[in-house]
């Protein structure tokens, strides 16, 4: 089953039979950052409870058509009241303003018209809200992740820290669930390298390396899953040891491209389906945009179900995926 299906996501998933999917990856739309320019579309509700009520329905139905031992990864930023630049309160002037135009997962950090009982310039707070209306509704929040961007844009506030990272929230529906850890390891550090590849038979005491307990691999010539190889020699040895995943994942934003998706980085798609999922496995995402989710699933020998309300982006999204091969 591989499919790009446009439509309305909580409408679409309540077509889905039960448990017919292994993992879910998504970014939903952010509240008050951009139109889409569809009816019915999420993100543009008068007020962010309203918003998030949407989005535990939407997920409430995907924790139906996942496996007992499914995972969901969300991937949402964040936005601040005040200046009443929203693109709800203000439709018309969502083309004006940099959020609105937008950026999204490429600029971010908008400011909404205060209709939220919080004094201006608050940070709203948005992910950890809906992350906790998701728990409350019965999922189980396992980790907050950060996506930490190495190429944010530049802002001209001098109130506060360039916003330069969003979080990618990993909840499980049941206690044990997939989770391949192997396959998301990550290389360690080169200072940790060129510290334990020390010659250790002939150190002692405190000058040798983690007092002298080896943890390399000698796992020589494979490669890390996204960079080189790292790794050192010992004698004939080489040497590259790889440690479990770390919860700060450094990745550039991807190009918004003419539709100004909001569109996440393939890398960060890649990190979710490779844990998340076998191959063969089915990857749904309901808030598909340009097709990452679903072109990274492909790419990995993953199936994926793929859901936008907006006809345009289907079709693209269509057209962006090889045809495969499974
Ligand atoms: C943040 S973007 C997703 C970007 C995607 N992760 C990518 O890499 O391109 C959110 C998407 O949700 C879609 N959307 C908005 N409301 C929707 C709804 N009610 N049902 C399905 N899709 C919706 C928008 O059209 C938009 O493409």
């Amino acid at each position: 089953m591989n499919k790009i299906i446009c439509g309305d996501a909580l409408t679409v998933l309540r077509r889905l039979p039960d448990k017919c999917c292994r993992c879910c990856v998504t970014s939903p739309p952010y509240f008050n950052l951009r139109d889409y320019g569809v009816p019915g579309q999420i993100g543009l509700e008068p007020t962010m409870q309203e918003y998030i009520v949407r989005l535990v329905e939407v997920f409430a139905e995907v924790k139906r058509v996942l496996t007992d031992d499914g995972t969901l990864w969300v991937n949402i930023a964040d936005s601040y009241s005040g200046s009443g630049k929203g693109a709800a309160l203000y439709p018309e002037n969502a083309k004006k303003y940099k959020q609105g135009t937008n950026t999204g997962s490429c600029g971010v950090a908008a400011i909404t018209k205060n209709k939220y009982d919080l004094p201006n310039k608050n940070l709203m707070g948005i992910p950890w809200r809906l992350a906790f209306a998701l728990q409350d509704s019965g999922w189980i929040l396992r980790q907050d992740i950060i996506w930490s961007k190495s190429n944010c844009m530049p802002e001209s506030v001098r109130d506060r820290c360039t916003k330069s990272h969003e979080y990618i929230f990993l909840f499980a529906k049941r206690q044990r669930y997939y989770f391949n850890s192997e396959g998301i390891k990550e290389p360690i550090a080169d200072s940790t390298i060129d510290r334990l590849a020390q010659d250790l038979e002939h150190q002692s005491g405190s000058a040798r390396a983690h007092g002298g307990v080896k943890t390399m691999k000698a796992v020589g010539g494979s490669r890390g899953a996204f960079g080189g190889k790292q790794s050192r020699h010992r004698g004939n040895q080489e040497l590259t040891a790889y440690r479990n995943k770390r919860s700060v994942w450094n990745m550039p934003t991807a190009s918004c491209g003419k539709n100004n998706y909001a569109t996440f980085p393939d890398e960060l798609a890649v990190n979710c389906i490779l844990a998340g999922t076998a191959e063969g496995d089915i990857v749904l995402d309901p808030f598909v945009g340009s097709g990452t989710t679903c072109r990274v699933a492909n790419r990995y020998g993953r199936r994926y179900i793929g859901i936008d309300l907006n006809s345009e982006y289907c079709k693209a999204a269509e057209a962006e995926i090889p045809i495969n091969l499974f």
